[in-house]
């Protein structure tokens, strides 16, 4: 399927600067647990071992990016920074109009506020938490237009994130083209476990939405995975280098929402890219009150550059095929010990399927939720539930959601971990695993209003 070479691949970097590692007792990570209300968003960093819970704004930077940091130009309007950032979006992306923003949500909002009307549908390929979270405050309904393989953890298929044409056909016949201002396409998709699009259905939703004047808006927040999937998967593409790929994409696409902080290595940004004038001048008027004037978008100047010098590095093929390679790695060791887990596997993490590995708790019982804590009890590895919790509840009805998939995701930041962090990690998870039938599963006993997951606080159920 690609030609990540298994085993004898070595991080193509070498460690100039290292952070120590804190490792705790059983007892203390029992303790910082119930501290936590057994939601591993609301435990301390200091006291995670290894650290799995997201790959945004965790990626180590590269010795080029904090010398970028240096020439930052913090003049309030104009930096010379924010014209690096548009060269590089419109070189590499290729879009026209660039507005930063302080993250990827930051462009989320600013896009729904501008296209969305109330009582719109905005088709999507899976829905991701902030996204639909900003849909809907928009007034718009999020209806979802994957295809079914990508419900299904055990579907093989080589681009499970494709959008699935006759569904976006259905909808345009029931509301009516006008009633769709956008689609919004997501490339890796990370709640079916950072599978990755095809540019044949790129194209063909392209071609198909155009033809009823519904703009095509990409998530490129993991854009770079997608194409390196694309250039060993697709055929046609095996020659073409990831750049090539990537303007590629965009090209089928009317703009794009970005968080900078996964397939670009920074810590903090974002931005919003378009063709569009008039829709790129509401933008930049919108983002003065919400981010900050539009050269800046709430990030400094160093920041600014470091992302501009992060679009130069996320596309370099050592790069991106160790970064792959590093997750398909510990894939194919869990996989080895009959440890259920989402295939193939995605670009940016490890998606643990929680219903197989605790088939005896009912999903109101919260498996995924369950299973991440008793991993971080076992090994002070913090991983994150993307299942019910992280699904919410219907704004209309104000019942759970209940998503096909109920997972655990391990999520490896660039550049940060080695091979042997690895190697812990699937020990760890085995060990989780021998344990899972004395699991007894959770109570949510808080919850908050908006993105109920990074929250939330349970006990254990008796
Ligand atoms: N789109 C996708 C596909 C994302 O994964 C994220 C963030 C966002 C948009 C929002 O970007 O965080 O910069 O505001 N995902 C993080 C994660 C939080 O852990 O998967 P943001």
């Amino acid at each position: 399927m690609s030609d990540t070479p298994k085993r004898s691949w070595a991080e193509p970097f070498k460690i100039k600067m290292v952070e120590p590692l804190k490792m705790t007792t059983r007892e203390e990570r029992k303790k910082a647990l119930q501290e936590a209300g057994y939601n591993t968003f609301l435990l301390r960093s200091e006291d995670v071992y290894i650290d799995l819970l997201t790959d945004s704004g965790t990626n180590a930077m590269s010795d080029y990016q904090w010398a970028g940091m240096m020439l930052g130009d913090e003049a309030y309007a104009g930096s010379k920074n924010f014209y690096n950032l548009e060269n590089a979006v419109q070189k590499f992306y290729g879009y026209k109009y660039l507005v930063p923003t302080h993250q990827g949500r930051g462009a989320e909002h600013i896009i729904s506020k501008i296209l969305i009307k109330p009582g719109d549908f905005v088709p999507g390929n899976m829905y991701f938490t902030t996204t639909r979270a900003h849909q809907e405050l928009a007034g718009g309904n999020f209806v979802d237009v994957i295809i079914d393989e990508a419900h299904d953890p055990t579907s093989l298929h080589p681009f499970k994130g494709n959008v699935d044409l006759d569904k976006v056909e259905s909808l345009i016949k029931k509301v009516g083209a006008k009633k769709i201002p956008y689609i919004s396409i997501a490339v890796t998709v990370n709640m079916a476990g950072g599978q990755p699009v095809s540019m044949e259905n790129i194209r063909a939703v392209s071609k198909l939405c155009r033809s009823h004047g519904i703009k095509v808006i990409l998530d490129a927040t993991r854009a770079v995975e997608n194409a390196y999937y694309i250039k060993t998967r697709e055929k046609g593409f095996e020659d073409r280098t990831v750049a090539q790929i990537l303007h590629e994409m965009c090209s089928y696409t009317d703009g794009c929402t970005m968080s900078g902080k996964k397939d670009l290595m920074v810590n903090i940004g974002g931005f919003l890219a378009i063709n569009d004038w008039d829709v790129f001048e509401e933008a930049r008027n919108m983002v003065v009150l919400f981010e900050g004037l539009h050269t800046y978008g709430g990030l400094a100047g160093r920041d600014l550059e470091a992302m501009a010098r992060g679009i130069e590095e996320a596309v370099q093929y050592d790069h991106i095929r160790a970064r792959i390679g590093q997750v398909e790695y510990v894939g194919e060791k869990l996989k080895a010990l009959g440890i259920p887990i989402v295939q193939p596997t995605g670009g940016h993490a490890i998606f643990l399927d929680a219903r197989k590995f605790l088939p005896h708790l009912k999903q109101d019982q919260f498996p995924a939720q369950t299973l991440a804590a008793e991993l971080y009890l076992e090994s002070g590895i913090r991983a994150m539930e993307r299942g019910i919790v992280s699904a919410g509840r219907n704004k209309d009805t104000g019942e759970h959601y209940y998503p096909k998939l109920e997972l655990v995701r391990l999520t490896f930041p660039r550049r940060v971990y080695t091979q042997a962090h690895c190697d812990v990690t699937v020990e760890a998870v085995e060990a989780t695993f021998e344990a899972r039938n004395q699991m007894k599963g959770l109570k949510m006993v808080y919850e908050p209003k908006y993105l109920r997951f990074f929250q939330a606080r349970f006990e254990p159920l008796a």
